[in-house]
């Protein structure tokens, strides 16, 4: 609840559909939209509707002693006296006649020290109720106007009003954006990215399904209201992957920069003392006659080993070596990470064991180069967190995932995690995450998992999630104090993750 002390707003509840209102002839006329009745109190009321008012308008309401106050319509009811029996015998009745009624949650005004606060004291029955303006909606919820320093994701629903994220606490307080399969998830972390990109933000991208290469290349259409043209970040872009891919360049690991543990870690069946120090004895012998070495210098040193022990560690290591992704020399940092560029990681068809190799190597390098500030500060964006960081299980690559996501902001290393199944994520990740990005989410216990770690969502707006429509995200962070519904921009590069059609449709052109 509100304190009225400072920034904590509550009582406000973002839900669907606002009414679209050119936003100049609202700053000069606001439209009257009710009246209040009724029992007032000092964080809802209810009022009249006798203008065109839709669930989640903000609207004003003038305080007697705080003056404009800024409110949002948390729901409506149409009031009849209409039975069962009397609607079957007029089915033609009017409705026309009937009482509409709004009820509003208030979220506050600015103090004279600049602060939100909500007053203290009711409103009066019969203050008339007015549409609320950009400008007004913006002042009071502090949203940032800034393109230097924000990216901009798309329009307050309902509004022509642009929607800002903060870049500096996107990337340092980390990002989440949920939603069922279809939702739009990859649409919008491409506009955040697009955004990164333009404001020289280096980012690198976890992508198991190999669909941000698209982002090289422009999108088809441009859009007015958005103010978004076609534009294609080719040279922005570096893509290493698995498999041979035109533009894709080889990942490769320098096997040198794993010690005995490490390695250990990556197999699949040796895990005891014994393989330990097998491994660490062959490690070191190699090491003592070569600076540089492979798996294969490895496999050899054990090969004279005459233990039993050893031929399943070299069964092990022979799987591992079979990967080709750890080599003499491996991909130089400067060639991985490259300041303000965005390198795409493209794990299409890599098993998911081996991808959760390479995001446990990746993790580890990129936190200690930031710790030691050899790479630039940077965004990482994880496609299907869910498989990464699970909820319940173990993988390789949790434990330095769990560690960036607590201790990465200290370094300039921000996470964006991105997933179906928010249920299925580690709670610890996902409740750093500082900035929420919903889309439609329909499963119960998903729906749960978004509640337990977004501040600030009152169960209206939870219930409204399921019924958000493709392309509108309720957002929160990164500047935005209070869950807001944002009509998504469209790209400006184009889209990789579109949905395959299965039928033909014969009025396709
Ligand atoms: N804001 C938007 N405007 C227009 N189209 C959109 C928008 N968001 C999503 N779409 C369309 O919806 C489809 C699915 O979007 P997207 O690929 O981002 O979903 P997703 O949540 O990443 O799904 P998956 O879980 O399968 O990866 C795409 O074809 C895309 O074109
Ligand atoms: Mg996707």
């Amino acid at each position: 609840m509100n304190n009225g002390q400072g920034e904590q707003i509550s009582g406000s509840s973002v839900q669907v559909d606002i009414t679209t209102v050119g936003s100049d002839s609202m700053s000069q006329d606001p439209i009257a939209v009710g009246t209040i009745f009724g029992d007032v109190g000092t964080n809802s009321f209810k009022f009249a509707v006798t203008g065109s008012a839709e669930r989640s308008d903000y609207i004003i309401a003038e305080h007697p002693d705080c003056g404009n106050v800024l409110c949002q319509i948390g729901s409506i009811v149409r009031k009849t006296t209409m039975t069962l029996d009397k609607a079957l015998e007029a089915a033609s009745n009017d409705c026309t006649k009937d009482k509409v009624v709004a009820t509003a949650d208030v979220i506050g005004y600015k103090d004279e020290k600049g602060l939100l606060q909500i007053p203290r004291t009711t409103f009066l029955a019969a203050t008339i109720v007015r549409r609320a303006d950009p400008e007004f909606i913006r002042k009071i919820l502090g949203l940032k106007d800034d393109r230097r320093s924000c990216a901009y994701i798309g329009m307050l629903k309902g509004y022509e009003m642009p929607i800002m994220l903060d870049i500096n606490s996107l990337v340092q307080r980390h990002v989440s954006i949920l939603a069922k399969t279809g939702g739009g998830k990859s649409y919008i972390s491409g506009d955040i990215l697009e955004e990164l990109m333009k404001h020289g933000v280096t980012c690198l991208i976890v992508d198991p399904h190999g669909e941000y290469g698209a982002m090289r290349h422009p999108s088809d259409s441009k859009d007015e209201r958005f103010g978004v043209e076609p534009h294609g970040y080719d040279d922005n872009i570096i893509e290493f992957g698995m498999t041979q891919i035109e533009g894709v360049r080889p990942l490769r690991f320098t096997f040198k920069s794993l010690d005995s543990r490490d390695i250990l870690d990556l197999l699949p069946s040796s895990d005891s003392k014994s393989s330990l120090s097998l491994l660490t004895k062959a490690m070191d012998a190699v090491k003592e006659r070569k600076q540089l070495y492979s798996i294969r210098d490895v496999i050899e040193e054990l090969s004279s080993n005459e233990s039993g022990k050893a031929y399943s560690l070299i069964a092990d290591l022979e799987s591992i070596d079979a990967l080709g992704l750890f080599a003499e020399r491996g991909n130089h940092i400067s060639e991985l990470v490259q300041k303000g560029k965005t390198t795409i990681f493209n794990l299409k068809g890599v098993a998911p064991d081996i991808q959760q190799i390479i995001v446990r190597r990746l993790g580890i390098m990129m936190f200690e180069l930031r710790k030691a500030n050899r790479v630039p500060p940077m965004m990482m964006v994880l496609e299907e967190a869910h498989n990464y960081c699970p909820q319940n299980e173990g993988t390789l690559c949790k434990k330095i995932l769990t560690t960036i996501a607590s201790e990465g902001r200290k370094f300039g290393l921000g996470l964006m995690v991105i997933s179906q199944r928010p249920a299925k994520i580690d709670k610890n990740v996902l409740s750093q995450c500082g900035t929420q990005i919903i889309l439609k989410v329909t499963n119960p216990n998903d729906l749960k998992a978004i509640t337990a770690s977004i501040e600030g969502l009152t169960g209206g707006m939870e219930q409204d999630i399921p019924g958000l429509p493709i392309g509108t995200a309720m957002v929160v962070g990164a500047g935005i104090q209070t869950p807001m519904l944002v009509d998504v921009r469209p790209r400006e590069s184009r889209h990789g993750g579109a949905s395959v059609q299965i039928l033909e449709n014969d009025n396709d052109e």
